[in-house]
């Protein structure tokens, strides 16, 4: 989310989702104070929000129509809904009651907010609002885990009188709160550190002109470069070939063989954390021809010879920084993510199925973190938004051994 600190003007693209319960009333106050702000808000309603408050208000708050139905064909013809879930840079739904909680816990696609939940890539806030015994509920305490855990950003809800005349937990955050932590500016969390990532393949060469690669496109590294830059940290890209412009505020080294790539690392003496994201090749020509290889019709060979490991050569390092790394696997996930993240010294790895069209050269993924001790499902997305919960992942290993030394 690109958004700028609560006292100055935002220009975040909103998605305010409201579902049905009393506090409805306050997400017209919530919209008006976004807009207020700078933000373009486009509202969307389930069935049962329209009978608390009806859509003209939002429509009049936010100077949009809003949406209500999936199945509209002349508001489709517009901005389509899978459009309208990639135009959100944040989608927030206040309030969010029991039932839509459940529904998006249980990955329901049968109105249009819930669709455009599952078909964004944005961050998804929820302000939960409803009756005090229905969110101590067991049913609803774990939507709300199993949501936290897949990344959605809870807002409360608050202690206090209840509309149905109980006290307790479970009241709507007031609108002002909800839009202070939404128009905070972007956490800053990898501010002072220093980072290294590598990216894209290495070309290993077998004459002036041919050479062996592999399908890396750059994408992820890149994504990861450009997210721990977002989050203020200084740093470095080593890349191979790759035809993607450099992430703003990025340092960029080109190399193109592994062993460049590891001098390239090499040179770089004091790092807080390295992340290696590139397909490093393990082989290398053990002697690359001086001249184009001519075609003799008979069957050539070419002896290869295993290139340095750069990422156990900075795992191993006297002065280490936290290490990052990746596997891509055809098989056996688990078990040789695992194992390589021993092997090589690496504190967290991330591990992808490639092959049929999986991994590499497409915009998104699906990982599996491991760390000693923990795990992480990333479920298909984006790049951008996987580099994203790679450094919640690592923030959150670094604050458990920082709080275990303390
Ligand atoms: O670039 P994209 O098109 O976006 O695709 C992304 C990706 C599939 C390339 C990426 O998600 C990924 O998996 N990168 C690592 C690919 C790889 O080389 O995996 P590996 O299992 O062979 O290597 C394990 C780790 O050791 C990697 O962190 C690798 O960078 C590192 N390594 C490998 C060999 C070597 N000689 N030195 C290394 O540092």
């Amino acid at each position: 989310m690109n958004a700028p600190s609560s006292n100055e003007s935002s220009s975040q693209r909103l998605l305010v989702g409201v579902s049905g319960g009393i506090a409805a009333y306050k997400a017209v106050v919530l919209v008006r104070r976004l807009v207020e702000a700078g933000c373009e808000v486009r509202v969307v309603m389930t069935e049962a929000a329209t009978r608390f408050v009806t859509p003209l208000s939002f429509q009049a708050v936010s100077g949009h129509p809003v949406r209500t139905t999936l199945l509209d064909a002349e508001a489709e013809s517009g901005m389509d809904h899978i459009a309208l879930a990639r135009w959100a840079d944040a989608v927030v739904i206040a309030p969010a009651s029991a039932d839509l909680m459940a529904r998006l816990a249980a990955g329901m696609a049968d109105d249009l907010l819930t669709t455009l939940c599952l078909a964004t890539e944005a961050p998804v806030h929820l302000a939960p609002a409803m009756n005090r015994q229905m969110w101590a509920h067991p049913a609803t305490q774990a939507n709300r885990a199993l949501l936290v855990e897949r990344g959605v950003v809870m807002h409360g809800p608050a202690a206090g009188a209840q509309a149905c005349g109980e006290t307790g937990e479970g009241r709507m955050l007031e609108p002002g709160a909800i839009a202070e932590a939404l128009l905070q500016s972007p956490a800053r969390d990898l501010a002072g550190q220093r980072v290294v990532v590598t990216a894209a393949g290495t070309r290993e060469p077998i004459d002036p002109v041919r050479f062996l690669a592999n399908r890396s496109s750059g994408r992820m590294g890149f994504a990861i470069a450009a997210e721990a830059a977002r989050r203020g940290a200084a740093v470095t890209l080593v890349a191979g070939p790759s035809a993607l412009p450099t992430p703003a505020g990025v340092e960029r080294i080109d190399v193109e063989t592994a062993a460049e790539m590891q001098a390239a690392v090499e040179s770089i003496e004091s790092m807080d954390l390295f992340i290696g994201a590139a397909a490093v090749a393990d082989y290398r020509v053990a002697e690359p021809a001086a001249s184009k290889l001519k075609k003799t019709g008979e069957a050539v060979s070419l002896e290869l010879v295993p290139n340095p490991d750069i990422i156990a050569g900075v795992a191993a390092r006297a002065e280490r920084p936290f290490v990052i790394g990746f596997a891509a696997e055809t098989d056996d996930l688990r078990e040789h993510a695992a194992a390589k993240r021993v092997a090589k010294g690496m504190d967290l790895i991330c591990a992808n199925e490639v092959g049929a069209g999986k991994g590499f050269d497409r915009p998104d993924n699906a990982l599996l973190l491991l760390w000693e001790g923990g795990e992480h499902v990333l479920a298909q997305a984006g790049k951008e938004r996987l580099a994203t919960r790679i450094f919640d992942t690592y923030h959150q290993i670094t604050q458990v051994s920082d709080d275990a030394s303390s």
